[in-house]
């Protein structure tokens, strides 16, 4: 491959040399769901028992979680793409600083934490590039279940009052429908005494997964996957055997890679349930879809513009808003994105910029003039999400990119350039 050079800054950096114009062909395999993953995993801290997960992706930030247990006193075994964790002996209720910062979901942890040992003091988890993603709603819900939580030097404090008591069942009705906070509440509620209803829950696939675990583990929870989820809590869980469900953002990033590159693909294996606002949007822009069993084939026709708003599940994902305007900046026409959950993730529009992208913001929304071709440049992911959108233009640009930001790549997408190379994509990894 032939690598135009790229400024000196650049050629330092880890990047993806993508040499673009190629077409795909063949199936790109879905690993289990990072998000998914993450959560289940801090599940283990409910019980003295072991707990195995399978189809758990081989990521950075799964290394990053099992460094957070660990630092607790649970034991890991990683074997592939199963898990083994047992939190027999906990010794610690305070995972470091340096563990949870970067990784936003050890902070989920909290609820697991507390209502197995009495107490947690978690930090919190921080800013974040795409927005400020506050916890509010994660110590709204701990309170209401009757721990006491104190926030002091950037450290959430939270204790169930009284020797041996537990947290007691509360109704909550959170504020938004945050996907964090209906997990950390849940993981909670699993173990208080009574019963807990939590109003305006998040409805995303990855909740009713964790709720699916638990209730495996001997909770008895309702209603996950709707507005309304009921914990009847237990005295204790029991440990099992569970596999994480599949990656629907991986999913959808793929289905997109074929649309890009105007590839007829097979993406498997998915749950095409858990994709269809994305499913619709590829239909309404030119694709036609085939879903049989386990996967879905996607034939791109002509690509024309269509309008995204962004929206908590069952909506349009926030996590495939960037990999879209990749696409979309490709289209005949004019497409409208508008980002409703984070206040700061139009951070790639910069960077589709660079590579020949007719874009404008106004505010929280990007208008994009579809052109008929993107050039090769040497562009930057500023985060996952933006990441794996530079990655999808570098696949059809002309010429080769180098795309960097693959410490935030190598977060959320196992193995991306080898499953892409199966595909007759040309790109290669450099260390510098
Ligand atoms: C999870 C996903 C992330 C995805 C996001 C939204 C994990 C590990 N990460 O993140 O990939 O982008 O869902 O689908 O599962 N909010 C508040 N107050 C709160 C909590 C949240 O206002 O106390 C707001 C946030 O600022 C944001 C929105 O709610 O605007 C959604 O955030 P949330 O659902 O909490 O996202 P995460 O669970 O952190």
């Amino acid at each position: 491959m032939t690598t135009a050079a790229p400024p000196s800054q650049d050629i330092l950096k880890p990047h993806l040399a993508i040499d673009g114009g190629h077409s795909l062909q063949g199936e790109l395999k879905v690993s289990g769901a990072k998000n998914s993953a993450l959560v289940l995993m801090t599940a283990s801290l409910l019980t003295a028992e072991r707990l195995t997960l399978h189809n758990v992706p081989p990521l950075t930030d799964i290394d990053g979680m099992e460094n957070i247990l660990v630092s607790l006193g649970v034991k890991v075994h990683r074997r592939s793409e199963t898990v083994e964790l047992e939190a027999s002996h906990l010794t610690s209720a305070e995972p470091p600083y340096d563990l949870v910062n970067g990784l936003r979901a050890s902070f989920f942890a909290i609820g697991s934490i507390l209502a197995r040992m009495g107490y947690a003091k978690v930090p919190l988890p921080g800013g974040c590039r795409i927005g400020a993603r506050p916890v509010v709603e994660h110590i709204r819900g701990l309170k209401a279940l009757g721990a006491s939580v104190s926030v002091e030097h950037g450290v959430v404090t939270a204790a169930v009052p009284g020797e041996g008591k537990r947290l007691k069942g509360a109704s909550i009705v959170l504020d938004c429908p945050s996907v964090g906070a209906t997990e950390t509440i849940l993981m909670a509620a699993t173990l208080a005494e009574g019963t807990s209803v939590i109003e305006n829950a998040a409805q995303e696939p990855e909740v009713q997964d964790l709720a699916n675990l638990l209730n495996a583990m001997g909770a008895r929870i309702t209603g996950a996957g709707g507005p309304t989820i009921t914990i009847h809590g237990v005295e204790a869980l029991h440990g099992c055997e569970y596999s994480v469900i599949l990656d629907r953002i991986e999913a959808g990033t793929f289905l997109l890679a074929a649309a890009i590159t105007r590839s007829r693909l097979r993406v498997a294996p998915v749950v095409p349930e858990h994709l269809n606002a994305v499913l619709q949007k590829l239909r309404d822009c030119g694709c036609e879809l085939e879903i049989d069993g386990d996967g879905i084939t996607i034939t791109p026709g002509t690509i024309k513009g269509v309008d995204i708003t962004t929206q908590p599940f069952p909506g349009f994902p926030t996590d495939l808003q960037a990999p879209f305007m990749a696409l979309l900046a490709t289209a005949s026409g004019t497409s409208v994105i508008t980002e409703k959950i984070y206040e700061n993730r139009m951070q790639h529009v910069a960077e589709l910029q660079r590579m020949g992208a007719a874009i404008r913001i106004q505010g929280s929304t990007a208008i994009v003039e579809g052109v008929p071709s993107l050039s090769a440049a040497p562009v930057n992911g500023t985060d996952l999400r933006a990441a794996a959108a530079m990655v999808l233009a570098g696949l059809v640009a002309r010429g080769s990119s180098q795309v960097s930001g693959l410490n935030h790549l190598d977060r959320g997408y196992a193995g991306i350039e080898a499953k892409l190379r199966a595909c007759g994509a040309v790109l290669e990894r450099h260390l510098p």
